[in-house]
């Protein structure tokens, strides 16, 4: 049974909330507990949190340390291509683009994004809603600032009768979860002694009913920060190969979707 927001907001006792806070709860005891945590460090730790929140980098957190978690869970109940965190910047509503996305700036390098999605007996699945979304060269998702509206490295696709879909979109830029862009959750990450640059990724979430919805996401060989994944997502088989094509990059996916 999902945890939906309605249910809390009915302000009802509801048995799985209970499950899984107390749990929670019991976790955090156990390790205060653990580490003979003092009341200055407790008190150090909750304002650093509330930094956090005033910067509005609750949502980054969240994920970098529990999303992947979500991500494996859901794998034990379905097959097909792995899930891939979803992140903080997924955004409903991007433009239905027909073979190019629109993008804008300076250091705008062409990626041609090409798919075919099938289920798994390996039957390509025609009318699939794809949405892509990528971070631009300076390393920033759309749509959270007037300056770079959500138009922009975002987009959604359909796939046609085979299955098969393709855009021309751009290369995505490392993600820098750091001081510079994210001081609260930089500092932390500095503090683990981790590094915070996310490697150039591409988001996909596929949506068609009758299939579980699936969000993933595909790396690139050979790009940096590959094995030092800040949010620990990356997976062997979601990395791949570019090719070339007339001096344009070119990502070649392969999708499978479980039925639901
Ligand atoms: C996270 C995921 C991303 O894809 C990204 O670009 C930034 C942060 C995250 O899970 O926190
Ligand atoms: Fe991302």
């Amino acid at each position: 049974m999902a945890v939906t927001t309605n249910l809390i907001e009915d302000n009802k006792m509801n048995e799985r909330v209970s499950t899984v806070v107390n749990d929670i709860v019991d976790g955090v005891r156990a390790a205060l507990i653990k580490n003979n945590v003092s009341f200055d460090e407790y008190r150090a730790g909750f304002m650093h949190l509330i930094g956090t929140a005033e910067n509005h980098e609750i949502p980054l957190l969240v994920d970098m340390f529990f999303n992947q978690t979500i991500c494996d869970i859901e794998m034990k109940n379905r097959k097909g291509t792995r899930s891939s965190v979803e992140g903080p910047y997924f955004m409903e509503g991007a433009p239905w683009v027909d073979e190019k996305a629109n993008v804008c700036g300076d250091n705008v390098e062409p990626l041609l994004v090409r798919g075919v999605v099938t289920d798994t007996n390996n039957q390509p699945i025609p009318g699939v809603e794809l949405d892509l979304w990528w971070a631009n060269p300076e390393g920033k998702y759309s749509g959270y600032t007037d300056e770079l509206p959500k138009e922009y490295f975002r987009c959604k696709v359909k796939t046609d009768d085979e299955g098969k879909y393709s855009v021309m979109a751009s290369m995505p830029m490392e993600y820098p979860i750091t001081t510079e862009r994210h001081v609260h959750t930089g500092k932390l990450l500095e503090m683990l002694g981790r590094q915070g640059m996310r490697t150039k990724h591409l988001h996909q979430k596929y949506r068609k009913d009758g299939y579980c919805t699936l969000t993933t996401q595909a790396y690139f060989e050979g790009a940096s920060y590959l094995d030092a994944d800040p949010v620990e997502a990356v997976v062997d088989e979601l990395v791949y190969r570019l090719s070339d094509e007339n001096g344009v990059a070119v990502l070649q996916l392969e999708t499978q979707l479980d039925a639901v």
